[in-house]
């Protein structure tokens, strides 16, 4: 008779293996309109850390490919999106530049694991102040299409989607 360690064992390698079956897309669509970048050094900032998840142009690393981390980096990527695409800066942008501010200076962005996988996206201290400023610009000349019915500077990110950011933070691993 199996012992049930093994039989859980077991368990755990088919739930795996299935799981690398289930469909989730890492999609890269064109970019329907970049922001306007008030210089190419914030672009090439925010390219190092944040273009991964808030951009068009992700560049998937091996373990999105594979199941169950790659539910949690798919997430983040379109949640990420959802919230600030600078590819598609004709649709409305939920977050302000207020909100960038705030996420960056309190070292919630860009997240802390992915900074782990890619050591490059860790900015210094001189380099996070060049890019607030150089954002602070990209938004006052090119400012995001506001959410309907709304300026988007009266439009607080946490209001709309309260409880992702504790969610995501507790389970990420991208
Ligand atoms: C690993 C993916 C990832 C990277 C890299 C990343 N973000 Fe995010 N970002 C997210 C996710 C997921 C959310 C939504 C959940 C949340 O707010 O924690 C988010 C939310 C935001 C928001 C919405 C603010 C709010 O209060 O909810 C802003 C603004 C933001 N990110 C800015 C940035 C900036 C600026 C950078 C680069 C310095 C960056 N992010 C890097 C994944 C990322």
């Amino acid at each position: 008779m199996k012992r049930p360690a093994s039989r859980a064992a077991v368990v755990l390698v088919v739930l795996l293996v299935v799981a690398q079956f289930v469909p989730m897309a890492r999609t890269n669509p064109p970019s329907t309109r970049d922001v306007r970048w008030d210089s190419p050094e914030t672009r090439a900032l925010a390219e190092r850390a944040c273009f991964d998840c808030h951009s068009n142009s992700t560049a998937w690393p091996w373990y999105s490919h594979v199941a169950p981390v790659s539910f949690f980096v798919i997430n983040h990527v379109n949640e990420g999106r959802r919230r600030l695409n600078f590819s598609a800066w004709d649709t409305p942008q939920r977050a302000t530049f207020q909100d960038v501010e705030k996420t960056v200076t309190d070292g919630d962005m860009p997240i802390w694991n992915y900074v782990l996988m890619h050591p490059l996206a860790k900015l210094a201290p001189d380099e996070t102040q060049r890019l607030l400023n150089g954002l602070r610009t990209t938004f006052t000349q090119d400012p995001p299409v506001p959410r309907k019915g709304r300026t988007t500077s009266q439009f607080p990110v946490e209001e709309a989607v309260p409880s992702v950011r504790t969610s995501v933070a507790s389970v990420a691993l991208f």
